[in-house]
């Protein structure tokens, strides 16, 4: 422009050699938050201890997780809110209210519903191991032992 200032000009030098700069910083910024947003949807088992050729057990493993302190109980339990997730009832109950997605173990409702980063279920999420253990249970195909 004919009428700019000298003052004007020398600011957009300035931004012609500080905008690429920008642009290379938020584009590498924007790949790191890619990147670590994949990490943390689905929590591999290896990284909290459950060894993933370990056979996780229903009855010891699974059940403490709904009924310990009452931590999911106090609410699903038998006559208040579905599922029952009391020992005696769980694991008909996972079945028969299709909770359980053999075919795709993180697409059943019981892990995905309240796995800690989900913005669902607000009552209450498992912990990390929590969530890792009913994945790889179901990842081994839900037994009831
Ligand atoms: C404070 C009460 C409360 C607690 C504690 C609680 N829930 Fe829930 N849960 C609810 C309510 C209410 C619903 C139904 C509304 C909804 O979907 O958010 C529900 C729904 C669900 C559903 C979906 C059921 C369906 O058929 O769609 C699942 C799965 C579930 N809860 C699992 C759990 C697990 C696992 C725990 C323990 C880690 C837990 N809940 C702890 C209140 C609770």
């Amino acid at each position: 422009m004919k009428y700019q200032s000298r003052k004007n000009d020398k600011f957009m030098e300035f931004i012609k050699i500080v905008m690429p700069k920008l642009m290379v910083i938020v584009v590498l910024v924007m790949l790191i938050s890619l990147t670590n947003s994949c990490t943390y949807k689905f929590v591999e088992p290896e990284s909290i201890g459950l060894n993933p050729t370990d056979t996780v057990s229903f009855s010891t493993q699974i059940i403490p997780i709904f009924t310990s302190n009452n931590n999911c109980t106090t609410c699903h339990k038998p006559g208040a809110t579905s599922p029952d997730l009391t020992a005696a009832n769980a694991y008909n109950e996972l079945n028969s209210k299709n909770l359980i997605d053999l075919n795709d173990a993180a697409n059943s409702k019981i892990y995905y519903y309240c796995e800690p980063s989900s913005t669902s279920h607000s009552w209450k999420k498992y912990s990390e191991n929590e969530a890792a253990a009913v994945l790889l249970w179901i990842t081994q195909g839900a037994h009831n032992n």
